[in-house]
């Protein structure tokens, strides 16, 4: 049952809505007003989901994040969605799979809200220079067949500017869409993204092709953030895995397939 607030009382996340604006089947799209994480529910709960269900929650108690961080949820101002995808045999599919889904995810938004979010490799939307959006992906691992039984696609973004603003701490680093609530826009942006990732051709080259068109990296100076260091370098290329390409001030040339980078140097 959708909970009315003074803030938000015109894009209420409503997965009936949903279901129909994305042509999901209505009980393939669960909502919560509260959830720890819609990635973990997916995690504990796979075993009576079936593929392509979506989780979607007003707000999660433990947002997980990339690299052990946690993630921030701003009631009725975000998106915080997971869904159950089918395993992929390459080992690069976690890889591929986030980066694509930063492709629909900004497609959508730009449908949506007009606006042309980009692409700071590998998993976040970057807006005026803030992060509107990060992708978690995680395997789900059965501990009875030790087989890889599925992924869980977990998506974070700040729709709105929270009703008491991002705290000082994030101010600088945290962006969001829209200033002020619009009407049906969180409800809009998920069945996007659903039919995004259902019409979604990871063979498709023009993927690729628009990850690196989005992309705010290449070419630029960079720092990149790996095993707790971080060096400066200068990002050359995204290869057809999804790899970042980068040149060190010393030199040397890595393709990376994991850490982070920033384009603050
Ligand atoms: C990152 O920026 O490091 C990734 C953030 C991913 C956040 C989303 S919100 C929905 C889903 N549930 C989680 O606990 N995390 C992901």
């Amino acid at each position: 049952m959708p909970i009315y607030n003074v803030y938000n009382n015109i894009d209420i996340l409503n997965n009936n809505i949903i279901a129909e604006k994305s042509g999901k089947k209505a009980e393939n799209v669960i909502l919560f007003e509260s959830v720890d994480s819609t990635n973990n529910y997916i995690k504990q709960n796979f075993k009576s989901l079936s593929y392509g269900t979506v989780v979607i929650a007003e707000n999660q108690t433990a947002g997980k994040g990339r690299l052990g961080r946690s993630f921030l949820s701003f009631n009725n101002s975000g998106i915080y969605m997971s869904v159950y995808l089918k395993a992929l045999e390459s080992s690069e599919a976690s890889l591929k799979i986030t980066a694509a889904a930063a492709v629909v995810i900004s497609e959508a938004i730009e449908k949506c809200a007009k606006k042309s979010p980009q692409i700071k490799w590998v998993n976040d939307l970057i807006l005026e220079n803030r992060k509107i959006c990060g992708i978690l992906c995680e395997g789900i691992v059965s501990p009875e067949s030790a087989r890889l039984e599925g992924i869980v696609l977990g998506i974070g973004i700040n729709v709105y500017k929270p009703e008491n603003d991002f705290s000082d701490e994030i101010k600088d680093i945290a962006g969001y869409i829209a200033e002020k609530p619009c009407e049906n826009l969180r409800n809009d942006i998920v069945a996007e993204i659903l039919k995004g990732l259902d019409d979604l051709d990871l063979e498709n080259n023009s993927v690729l092709e628009e990850y690196r068109e989005r992309s705010c990296v290449l070419g630029k100076e960079i720092l990149v953030l790996k095993n707790g260091e971080s060096k400066k370098a200068k990002a050359l290329e995204i290869d057809e895995n999804f790899h970042l390409k980068v040149l060190y001030s010393d030199g040397l040339e890595e393709s990376l397939s994991f850490g982070e980078v920033s384009i603050r140097v």
